[in-house]
This record gives C-alpha cells, sequence and structure tokens, in this order.
C-alpha cells in the first residue's frame, strides 16, 4: 500500500530546488553562466547598407578580441534590418527587446531611425550605444545612465568645419544636404561655427533622404557662384553627389568641402572625383597611434574581402570596448546602469581615432582632424578642434 506522503516528497523537492533555481538566476553567478544578448539593430539594404556591416564588423572584432564576452558572460547576437526608415523604428526596436529579451541595444545609423530607437531603450530601461546616428536628441534631452554614443553628434564635424572654412577665408557660402536630423544637424553645427568666425550662409539647399536626385540643386549652386559649399552627405548618397558635383564641372571652381562621411568609405567608389576634397571628423586614415595599427592589421585579418576600415568600422569597435569596460564593472549585469554609467565616465577610450573620453551626457569627446583625400585615404592634414566637446543642449543629468 502506499503511503499517502511519499507522492508528496518528490513535489516538495522539485519545488524546493524551483525554489532554488529561481532565486539564483539573477545572482550575478546564474547570470555568468547565462549569453549576454546582444542586439544589433542597424541598415543592411539601402544607402547606408554599407555603414551598418562596417559597424557590424567592427563591433565583433572588439568582442573577439574580448575572448568572445562581455562583462565575462558570452555574447549572442540578434540582428534587425532597419532599413534607416524612421517609421519602421519602434516596431524594430520592440522586435529586439520585447520579442528577443535582449540585454543590450547596439544601434544604428540613421538619427531619425536612432531616436525612435533611444525612445523605446528608454521606455523599456534597456542600455543602448549607439554606433553612429549623430541625433543631439538622443545625448541632448533623451541622455540617461543607459544611453551612450561611440560616435559623434552631428554638431561636432559641422562645427569643426565652420572654424576651418571662416580661417581659410571663405566669407558666403552655400550648403547642402538631406533634409532630415543630421543634414540639419550638421549645418546648424557648421553655421555657429561660420558665422562666429566671420561668414554668411547665402542659401541652404535641401532634398528629402535618401533622394540623389542633385541636378537642379547643382545648377543653382553654380549660379549663385558661392566662395565654396559644405555639404553632409553619407554612404551611396555621398557617392552619387561628389561624382555629380565634378561631372558639373563645379570642382575646380567652387571649392566643396563636407562632413568627413562625404568621403569616408567610399573613395573606391568616388575615384578621382574625391581628390583634393577637404572634411572634417573624428578619424582618419592611417593615423599615426598604436591602436590605430593594430586595429587596421586585426581588422584586415578578420575581414580579407571587405573594404579597408573606415569611420564606421571603428565606431562599432568602440561599442565592442565601450561595453567591455561598463559590463566589465557591472559583473555582466546588463541593468546596473548606474555603476555602468560611473565606470564610462571616468574611463579613457583607447579607439583607433585616439583616445577619447566621454562627456556626462555619453557622448565623445573627441579630437576633430581636417583630412584631405590622397587616392584612396583620407590623410590628416591638422587638428581642426581638440577634444571637442559636444553642447549636448537639453541633457538633465
Ligand atoms: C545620421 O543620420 O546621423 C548619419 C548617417 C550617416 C552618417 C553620419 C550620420
Amino acid at each position: 500500500m502506499k503511503s499517502p506522503i511519499r507522492p508528496r516528497l518528490p513535489r516538495l523537492l522539485v519545488a524546493a530546488a524551483v525554489g532554488l533555481a529561481v532565486g539564483l538566476a539573477g545572482t550575478p553567478a546564474a547570470q555568468a553562466q547565462q549569453k549576454l544578448k546582444v542586439g544589433l539593430m542597424l541598415p543592411y539594404t539601402g544607402t547606408f547598407a554599407a555603414l551598418g556591416v562596417a559597424i557590424e564588423n567592427g563591433f565583433r572584432l572588439a568582442v573577439a578580441e574580448n575572448g568572445g564576452r562581455l562583462g565575462g558572460r558570452e555574447v549572442e547576437y540578434f540582428k534587425v534590418d532597419d532599413e534607416s526608415d524612421p517609421a519602421k523604428a519602434t516596431d524594430n526596436a520592440n522586435r529586439l527587446i520585447k520579442r528577443d529579451q535582449v540585454d543590450v541595444l547596439v544601434g544604428t545609423v540613421h538619427s531619425g531611425v536612432a531616436m525612435g530607437l533611444a525612445k523605446a531603450a528608454k521606455d523599456n530601461n534597456v542600455l543602448l550605444v549607439v554606433p553612429n546616428a549623430g541625433a543631439g536628441a538622443v545625448t541632448g534631452p533623451m541622455c540617461g545612465p543607459n544611453i551612450y554614443r561611440s560616435s559623434f553628434s552631428n554638431w561636432q564635424p559641422g562645427y569643426a568645419m565652420g572654424e576651418v572654412m571662416a580661417k581659410r577665408g571663405h566669407k558666403n557660402v552655400v550648403t547642402i544636404t538631406w533634409k532630415y536630423a543630421a543634414g540639419d544637424e550638421s549645418v546648424g553645427g557648421f553655421r555657429e561655427a561660420f558665422e562666429k568666425g566671420g561668414g554668411k550662409i547665402v542659401k541652404e539647399l535641401n532634398l528629402p533622404f535618401p533622394n540623389v536626385e542633385f541636378q537642379a540643386l547643382l545648377t543653382e549652386i553654380a549660379s549663385l557662384k558661392p566662395d565654396a559649399v559644405y555639404t553632409f552627405f553619407a554612404g551611396g548618397g555621398a557617392v552619387k553627389f561628389v561624382k555629380d558635383y565634378d561631372a558639373a564641372g563645379l570642382r575646380k571652381t567652387i571649392p566643396l568641402y563636407g562632413a568627413g562621411f562625404l568621403t569616408d568609405g567610399t573613395l573606391e567608389a568616388q575615384g578621382a572625383s574625391a581628390e583634393g576634397l577637404l572634411t572634417t571628423l573624428h578619424y582618419a586614415d592611417g593615423l599615426d597611434n598604436p591602436k590605430e595599427k593594430a586595429f587596421r592589421g586585426a581588422y584586415q585579418k578578420a575581414y580579407p574581402s571587405a573594404l579597408p576600415p573606415d569611420v564606421y568600422a571603428v565606431q562599432g569597435y568602440d561599442a565592442g570596448q565601450m561595453l567591455a569596460i561598463g559590463l566589465a564593472a557591472t559583473k555582466g549585469d546588463a541593468s546596473k546602469h548606474a555603476e555602468f554609467q560611473a565606470a564610462l565616465l571616468k574611463a579613457t577610450i583607447d579607439s583607433p581615432r585616439g583616445k577619447f573620453t566621454l562627456s556626462k551626457s555619453g557622448n565623445p569627446v573627441q579630437d576633430m582632424y581636417l583630412r584631405e583625400v590622397k587616392g584612396k585615404e583620407n590623410r590628416v592634414v591638422g587638428i581642426a578642434s581638440k577634444a571637442l566637446s559636444d553642447p549636448s543642449r537639453g541633457c538633465k543629468m
């Protein structure tokens, strides 16, 4: 005859074991066993597709150099192609946050998409590192202990070029860009410094993102006859703009300057049309520092058939380095935002761009180089702005 108590014993044991397991699940020891889920939200199609690939390559390289781990936890990747489409940003972010339950978000390239992603990260209290998009709002009004950028604010290269062009004696300038946050803010930064230096923007020309029908605007530039042109374009759009500017016969008569995205990752395709162009950016090819040398070698070894590393690869790599620093401090717990922040704000990040720190708002404080296109490279001509910090207007921290 069965004792009435016997069937209950195993159940009690099971319940106790389950209770113990649930209790342990959140402990550092248990977390170290669980993989760290990293959600990559990047463009893999459209005009910024190559940028997304370079960022992912750089990020994976940093993680691989860290033994495939961040904060002691093995990294597991989840990916979404955001198509650089702001209308899909919330749904795409929620695929990673709610469906895949990622611990960390890394994204994205397009400023409009990044604002949707940052809002989702804030609403759900998930750690986010932006490896490109320069939208001022992300490290402005949306700043917080779970929001960081490994790249730049749109204001930074624009401001640096405003100073350069004013010092070079240009007085009347036309600007041309895509009509969205990145273009507007890049021109805004440029205007701030250029007007301070005595220059005047005679006309701001725009076209919708990601349009590349430049002909009518180039004709307008020719008839306005400014001293020079300042521009923000990137990716496939930058390739077409530089070639069209040259083909329209403007390159020799009206000097073209830009935020460095104009000629980064694009020189193979732009060819001779880009020769001699001057741009400002926080990276240049072949900078004279040991990290750059090691990074370029390691990148080309890891991705032998890819294009040489560019600014996007560096920003992806540094997103990985920043997560390695912050998550080492939290022992792999991505929800400890205060500890993560404390570690990052006192860190100096050893980047291929040169060492940089983060402002309180989580944006890099970094040198802006003046670069000149020589063959297939953006070579440093000088430092346009030393340790330039974004004003991070609206950040309350
Ligand atoms: C942006 O949308 O913020 C952006 C896109 C490409 C290059 C640089 C900035």
